[in-house]
């Protein structure tokens, strides 16, 4: 079971990127990595910003950033959760395309999504590991309690074995890329980022654990779960 932490924050933004920096040194001292994933929406586009700000001295290339999901969308279309990343860190903070593994939402979804696996199981298998660990994972969450690209009632939620699968969300009438929950839960650390203007009652459902939300179902098996709220939220 996760040890998990609830932070009510009435400076949002500052507070999230000092956690992600916070870890980020941790995870240097202890592997010389950082294993971050990020995740997409609108919300985290100010924290990757103020991040990048404060981690300027951050040894880049030892950084490995992935994507806990993406639009089936090419790099630098507006719904593309890269290019949020691109736009606020990457480019602005001159982060190595070597340091970054971008789903590729511009082709074929399920080819993707096993291009992605393939990725992320070769990186675990070079450090030892059955399966990629991530040392921070970001997350969102959305009105209907979904995260990542795991919406309710969609296939991906109840995948087991494969780490990232593609996942046809009937809400949206779109595929999407996304990470699944055994990957999800094997992260050393998640924090989920929940922006103002969040649903309260949504919120205190699935703190209170109810699985009805994805987002509930959330809980890394050997870590840490941390959800940041804002204040206003
Ligand atoms: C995505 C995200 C998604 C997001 C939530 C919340 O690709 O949209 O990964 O899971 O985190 O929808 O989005 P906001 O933070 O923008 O409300």
């Amino acid at each position: 079971m996760a040890e998990s932490a609830v932070i009510r924050s009435d400076n949002f933004v500052s507070e999230a990127a000092e956690l992600i920096l916070q870890r980020a040194r941790e995870a240097l001292a202890e592997r010389g990595e950082f294993r971050l994933a990020l995740s997409g929406g609108n919300t985290p586009r100010p924290v990757y910003a103020e991040f990048g700000r404060i981690a300027r001295d951050l040894a880049w290339e030892k950084v490995r950033f992935t994507f806990g999901d993406e639009r089936c969308v090419p790099p630098n279309d507006e719904q593309s959760n890269y290019r949020m990343a691109r736009e606020s860190l990457f480019v602005p903070f001159a982060v190595p395309d070597a340091s970054i593994l971008r789903m590729r939402g511009e082709i074929d979804p399920p080819l993707a999504a096993q291009e992605y696996e393939d990725q992320l199981d070769l990186l675990a298998t070079q450090r030892g590991e059955m399966i990629y660990r991530h040392d921070l994972m970001l997350l969102g969450i959305g009105d209907d309690g979904h995260t990542a690209s795991l919406f309710p009632g969609t296939l991906a939620l109840n995948e087991q074995m494969r780490r990232v699968v593609s996942n046809f969300v009937p809400k949206l009438q779109s595929w999407r890329l996304t990470m699944t929950l055994p990957l999800l839960n094997q992260s050393r650390q998640v924090l989920f980022l929940v922006g103002s203007g969040k649903n309260p009652e949504l919120l205190e459902r699935v703190l209170a654990g109810d699985e009805a939300f994805p987002a509930a179902r959330v809980s890394p098996e050997n870590g840490h779960l941390t959800w940041l709220i804002a204040e206003d939220a």
